[in-house]
């Protein structure tokens, strides 16, 4: 893989990167029995620091909770294994990823006394939607595949079977030509992105689609929320009609692994005047970026600050 590090952290112990292997058969691997997250560490003045970890872990816990899978580790433990796991690569910033799955030993779709393991990585990832996409813009596609729903899956647990539905929607946009997908919830209303949340602004105010439209409840998102507020905003969580990305003033999108993305062109229709990133949405990634990279001192407490390596 690019990018590889050294190590793995697996089940309480630190792995070769090439060693870090499971069998073929299992559990998760055929039935898609695993909750995973995506966390990202940026080198900041205080040092390598893990953005909003904690809500991270919490997220991880809450995921396996909704699909009865015990994690054998706590909380503070997984904290610690991850900041190990950084220092022990040496990396000063990276893409993290935690992930708690069914293991070896007992096949059928009934899993649980299916071992639980835990794997976490680290690797050096650059901006997931391209290194143009923050300053340039995405042109996205609405998807045909719908958002997973409530009534069959999970929309609140990041789950490993799960993005089947992203996957979907991700090649059906890419074979298009597009670089993202938006995907409309199972009645029809704007849900989010393969792999991010989404925001619009008209008039000036920010609406972005509610915990009940079957969105992951993203950590960028509460963030950005919670930063546009500060920042004197309104911002509505509320159903918005596909139609109103269209006449949007702006539109972004935001998650982990992407951060803060503009979308210039939706279904080839420009979005705002010329499809050049929005003022509000240019405000908000600005802050963001303070905020993720520690420069912020009003947001200095949704870093994680890895500690420093003790000389061998
Ligand atoms: C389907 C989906 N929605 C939204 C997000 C954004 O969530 P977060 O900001 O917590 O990364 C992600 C990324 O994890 C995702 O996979």
């Amino acid at each position: 893989m690019e990018n590889a590090a050294d190590f793995i952290w697996m089940n309480g112990e630190m792995v070769p990167w090439e060693d870090a292997k499971v069998h073929v058969l299992t559990h998760g691997l055929h039935y898609g029995t695993g909750v995973f997250e995506g966390v990202r560490a940026y080198e900041t003045a205080r040092g390598t620091a893990i953005f909003r970890h904690q809500d991270h872990i919490d997220r991880l816990f809450a995921s396996a909770k909704l699909y009865y899978m015990p994690i054998p580790f706590s909380r503070e433990e997984i904290r610690a294994a991850t900041h190990d796991t950084i220092s022990r690569n040496g990396l000063a910033s990276c893409y993290i990823r935690p992930i708690v799955f069914r293991g070896y030993g007992t096949m059928g779709l009934f899993p649980l006394e299916v071992r639980v393991d835990v794997a976490i990585s680290v690797w050096k990832w650059g901006a997931y939607l391209g290194d143009a996409s923050k300053t340039d813009g995405i042109r996205a596609k609405v998807s045909s595949w719908r958002r997973i729903g409530p009534d069959a899956l999970i929309p609140h647990a990041k789950a490993s079977g799960q993005y089947l539905n992203s996957i979907l929607a991700k090649i059906e946009s890419h074979k298009a030509g597009y670089e993202e997908a938006i995907l409309l919830d199972h009645v029809g209303n704007v849900c989010e992105g393969s792999g991010e949340n989404i925001f619009i602004v008209r008039d000036g105010t920010i609406h972005t689609p509610p915990q009940t439209a079957s969105i992951l409840d993203g950590v960028s998102r509460r963030s950005l929320i919670q930063i546009a507020r500060d920042l004197g905003y309104t911002v509505l969580e509320r159903d918005i009609a596909r139609a109103e990305l269209y006449l949007a003033d702006e539109v972004f999108v935001c998650g982990t692994a992407a951060e803060l993305v503009p979308v210039r062109e939706i279904d080839d229709h420009a979005i705002g005047e010329d499809g050049r990133p929005g003022e509000i949405t240019l405000v908000l990634q600005r802050a963001y970026d303070d905020a993720l990279h520690g420069r912020s001192e009003r947001y200095a407490e949704w870093l994680d600050v890895v500690p420093a390596r003790a000389p061998a």
